[in-house]
């Protein structure tokens, strides 16, 4: 059982995800932190007959809202209105994030930090520099969330295979999907860095011709089709909640020490050099400049203990097409993460 901190807890996903991890049964204590007052979500969530303690703090009481937290979440932030992209957010959010993570590297050091804030491609970067900024090199607890890239490739795919789509929200649920034996994501969280990866080949033979094509560019693009019919009043806000909870629980599941066999090819991104086999990804890939990309990862209490390269192996020619054209992308996204930090006075 632990502390679970949510950062932007008052907002769109904020508040979804409050509610996902106040029917967790892994969660003790449920810290909501926000500039906007989130006592309200906190007193509403507070009636629910489940486990987690709710606690709300605001935007004065970041060190009482951090302090003993063993995981933190970031979905603080603005969001994209249409015609954006993710990296035109990256002014205003590179500063909360950083923010946020001086604090959280002063108080609850070992948390396992989860990026949903936008452009993830640069602010896990922000993240891992303010990090080692303050003398902390163990990057292996932060990461950027990119679950909701998995879960829409899933549901396409699942649409395109004429499965079923998977509506059902609750952990022992989870354990049903069937799209996660079929697909997995890896790159980045934006546009072309996007990259769906079938992890059973034939499958793309008995799609019809040009659906795998559009599959791609769905699942490259599907936040653009939610932030156009949202019409201005932000981006994925439910889908972004159930993705990032499914994501968190995963890391929880390891703090229990639990199985995670079963649970599929859960990428994260993630800092290539600070991990034992992330060389690896980086000969495969043929970049020793590329230091950043999410990837399936293998936990170890609430850290990556390795990220399985395996998934290279088995890219198409049309896959490794794809992770060329998006190397130059991710990498110069990282490097302006990078910069916001070091260049800093
Ligand atoms: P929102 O505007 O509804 O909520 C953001 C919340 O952050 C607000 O309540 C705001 O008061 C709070 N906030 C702002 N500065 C803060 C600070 N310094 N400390 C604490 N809280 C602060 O936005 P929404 O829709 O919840 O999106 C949040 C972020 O998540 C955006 O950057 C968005 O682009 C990103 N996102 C990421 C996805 C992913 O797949 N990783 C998917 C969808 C959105």
């Amino acid at each position: 059982m632990v502390k679970v901190a949510v950062l932007g807890a008052s907002g769109g996903i904020g508040q979804p995800l409050s509610l996902l991890l106040k029917l967790s049964p892994y969660v003790s204590k449920l810290s909501l932190y926000d500039v906007r007052d989130p006592t309200g979500t906190a007193v509403d969530l507070s009636h629910i007959n489940t486990v987690a303690e709710c606690q709300s703090f605001n935007k004065d009481q970041l060190v009482d809202a951090l302090r003993g937290a063993r995981v933190v979440v970031i979905p603080a932030g603005v969001p994209r209105k249409p015609g954006m992209t993710r990296d035109d957010l990256f002014k205003v959010n590179a500063s909360i994030v950083r923010g946020l993570c001086e604090q959280i590297v002063q108080t609850c050091p070992n948390a396992t930090v989860l990026i949903i804030s936008n452009p993830v491609n640069s602010l896990v970067p922000v993240a891992v520099e303010t990090f080692k900024k303050f003398g902390i090199n163990d990057t292996t607890k932060i990461m950027g969330i990119t679950t909701l890239d998995l879960v829409r490739a899933e549901t396409f795919l699942g649409d395109y295979m004429n499965h079923s789509r998977v509506t059902t929200v609750g952990s022992n649920q989870f354990d049903k999907r069937r799209m996660h034996k079929v697909v997995s994501v890896i790159g980045g969280h934006s546009g072309h860095t996007i990259i769906p990866v079938m992890l059973l080949k034939p499958m793309v033979y008995m799609m019809k011709p040009g659906q795998y094509d559009s599959f791609i560019h769905r699942v490259q693009f599907g936040g653009d089709e939610v932030v156009k019919a949202k019409q201005g009043q932000g981006s994925a806000t439910y889908s972004m909640a159930y993705a990032g909870y499914r994501f968190v629980e995963y890391i929880l599941k390891s703090i229990q020490h639990e199985s995670l066999e079963g649970l599929g090819y859960i990428p994260a991104y993630v800092y290539l050099p600070g991990l034992k086999n992330g060389s690896i990804v980086q000969s495969k890939l043929g970049s020793k400049e590329l230091e950043y990309f999410s990837i399936p990862i293998n936990l170890i209490n609430g850290r990556i203990e390795s990220v399985d390269t395996t998934i290279l192996d088995k890219l198409s020619k049309q896959e490794k097409l794809l992770v060329d054209k998006a190397i130059p992308e991710l990498i110069d996204n990282a490097k302006k993460g990078q910069k916001f930090i070091r260049n800093a006075a």
